[in-house]
């Protein structure tokens, strides 16, 4: 068995001794959609291989060249093509005669359904997109989308992209403040939002922030001219006449017909917001033709995908990048049907899952281990409640999958034989990068292990030197592929920083990485001052701006500590300022704290644990070292402190922390 530890700075501990590997059964083999010459036709010519997966794509205008890597890092692919990409996923399939299959099993949390087939989602699309033009969006304008998990997402995503515009999805978990930053940063145009949406039985209020962002006053001028609301949960909301609009009122008086034009393969297609090492988010700009290629064949290869027959689910909000990838773009381009949810996994109880997977007879699910861990955490008494023998194949994204989880969910969820694809990538990446092939690779417990065919990655030490098989070291992709970020919005320089400076010529990930005996890849886990918890990205440096920026705080200290369910979780140090009188005690000023970071970053950032210490603990140059605060954070005795310009300092942190 494997243990595996690491912690964010990039200290990595492995102890390998003996890894079970799982075969793919052999029927699933036979059955599957591909065998392993796919690898020797990708490798004997990768850019080839890549335009013949192009050329399943309906192009209106055929490419002739493929890549153009000649200006790195910006790279471009199929440049000389046109294509719209919302044709793609919706018009092909009704003119292949597929109209009438389901593209969207829905369920809201409360109960309702609706079933989509794609003629139906094809005709909401095309209303859409006319109500887009009526309200002066252009090609290239950018569209931000803040919405629950609801069908108008997905037509609100594609109605952008079927007229060239760009949307911006902001997740609905994000605070007022963080949505107009980003609103800001893209000079978005329009924001489509609802009242509100279903979440743990709570109306969460959508138009009520969207009001908020657009009355804060933070410098900068805004554009946002138009905020259409879906009618959802029927909450009270403000209406700002002339500028608000009922969506349910607009797309009635819309035509339904709407011809899709052609636009460059390079086209702009969306900007997607993640957190980086600074406590500024970037925008990744993703575009059109390289993106769809990569999202539809990876969702073809790595799920194994007949869309005549399996229903496939991924469990990803739209408001991230497996959302996107692998709600939206992947499957829907491969003419699948999906189930789409819009709730939390326990509600109204921890069995909603699971009886969406027997009714809608989930073949294929897609989830994060953050969720396998909370459902072995109530317990497999829950799962055995419905019958789940329609699964064939389960995938897991966000964070490596621990032994234990991948165990569980192999035998629990997946009967002991489905095969499980434990798939690496990033908001950056676009598309699955290093991934299993369920009917040939033998699968290892933890270990996403091989790149897809047609990418190259490698482990690397600081040099950019590939690591031998039993080292670790760094995870590099060494060329550059098609659903490759095009840049970070507005920022060409933090683009070429943050990801190529450090290798020259490579793209540098941020993630530490090892080869086992066999050549396998190991995800071990943020090498930067980024945090993983439940699976999304969140910045240390984010979060300390965040509680240095309340007036009773000095200074502050975030960490990401290992945590059971979450993965990591935020713990906060903070000195108060001396004079301040507003918190009186400890616990206090933690309530208070965490109340003050959910406000301005989001739920999502909130740290579980706030801890009032009178130092931090730092180097002689001042800079603080967190590798202390995490052993600390994580029960830990304190590790080697001789760098500290105090060495006491840590005495007084673990007294304040027990
Ligand atoms: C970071 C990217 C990819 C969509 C969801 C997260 C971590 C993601 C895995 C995996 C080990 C993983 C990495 C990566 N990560 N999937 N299968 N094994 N680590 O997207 O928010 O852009 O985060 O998530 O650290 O760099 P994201």
């Amino acid at each position: 068995m494997v243990s595996s530890k690491n912690n964010t700075h990039g200290v990595i501990e492995s102890l390998q001794t003996e890894v079970e590997s799982f075969p793919p059964p052999a029927a699933f083999t036979q059955a599957a959609q591909y065998g392993p010459e796919i690898y020797q036709q990708a490798n004997a010519d990768p850019q080839e291989f890549w335009a013949e997966q192009a050329r399943t794509l309906h192009w209106h205008t055929p490419f002739t060249k493929t890549l153009d890597w000649t200006n790195p890092p910006f790279a471009t692919w199929f440049e000389d093509g046109e294509l719209n990409v919302a044709y793609n996923c919706l018009d092909r399939h009704i003119v292949a005669g597929n109209g009438d299959r389901v593209a969207l099993y829905w369920e809201g949390e409360p109960g309702d359904r609706r079933t989509i087939t794609y003629t139906e989602l094809l005709s909401e699309v095309k209303k859409a997109a006319n109500l887009l033009i009526s309200l002066g969006i252009q090609q290239g304008d950018r569209v931000a989308i803040y919405l629950p998990m609801i069908p108008e997402a997905v037509i609100a995503m594609l109605a952008v992209a079927r007229i060239g515009a760009v949307h911006s999805v902001v997740f609905g978990g994000f605070s007022a403040e963080s949505l107009r930053a980003r609103l800001d940063d893209a000079a978005a145009k329009l924001v489509i939002t609802a009242d509100g949406g279903w979440r743990k039985g709570r109306v969460s209020p959508l138009k009520p922030a969207v009001d908020d962002a657009l009355d804060l006053n933070p410098g900068t001028e805004l554009t946002v001219e138009h905020v259409l609301v879906v009618r959802r949960t029927e909450n009270d909301v403000r209406w700002e006449e002339g500028r608000d609009l009922w969506w349910h009122e607009e797309i009635v008086e819309m035509d339904a017909e709407h011809t899709a034009r052609p636009f460059p393969a390079e086209n702009p297609l969306f900007i997607l917001y993640t957190s980086g090492t600074t406590g500024k988010p970037k925008g990744i700009l993703h575009t059109s033709g390289g993106y769809l290629t990569q999202t539809s064949f990876t969702h073809r290869a790595v799920f194994d995908l007949r869309p005549e027959t399996d229903v496939y689910w991924s469990t990803a909000d739209v408001g991230w990048i497996t959302g996107h990838s692998y709600v939206v773009y992947g499957p829907l381009a491969n003419g699948a049907t999906q189930v789409m949810y819009e709730g939390t996994p326990e509600t109204p109880t921890w069995g909603r899952w699971w009886e969406i997977i027997e009714r809608y007879g989930v073949t294929t699910f897609y989830t994060a281990p953050t969720a396998i861990r909370s459902f072995m955490k109530v317990g497999r008494e829950v799962t055995q409640q419905n019958d789940l023998s329609s699964i064939r194949l389960l995938g897991s994204v966000g964070e490596a999958i621990n032994p234990e989880a991948w165990l569980w969910y192999r035998e629990v969820i997946g009967a002991g034989s489905a095969p499980i694809v434990d798939t690496w990538w990033q908001t950056e990446t676009g598309a699955i990068m290093v991934s299993p092939l369920p009917g040939i690779t033998a699968t290892k417990p933890g270990s996403a292990q091989v790149p897809i065919p047609g990418i190259s990655i490698d482990v690397v030490d600081d040099e950019a030197r590939p690591v031998p098989n039993g080292s670790g070291g760094l995870l590099a992709i060494t060329q550059p592929w098609p659903s490759m970020l095009r840049g970070i919005w507005g920022d060409p320089e933090r683009f070429q920083e943050t990801y190529w400076d450090k290798f020259g010529d490579k793209y540098f990930a941020g993630d530490g990485a090892r080869r086992d005996e066999d050549g396998d890849i190991w995800l071990m886990g943020r090498v930067d001052d980024v945090m993983n918890v439940s699976g999304h990205r969140l910045s240390t440096t984010e979060i300390e701006s965040s509680l240095v920026s309340h007036h009773s705080v000095a200074e502050a200290a975030v960490v990401g500590a290992a945590d059971e369910t979450t993965g990591q979780a935020v713990v906060a140090f903070v000195i108060l300022k001396s004079h301040q009188t507003v918190m009186t005690d400890a616990d206090q000023a933690a309530v208070i704290l965490k109340a003050h970071v959910g406000a301005q970053i989001g739920a999502i950032a909130r740290p579980r644990q706030i801890f009032v210490v009178n130092e931090l603990p730092k180097t002689r140059s001042g800079k603080i070292i967190r590798r202390l605060l995490q052993d600390v954070a994580e029960g830990r005795e304190v590790g080697d402190t001789t760098t500290l310009a105090d060495t006491m300092v840590m005495q007084s942190i673990s007294q304040k922390v027990r």
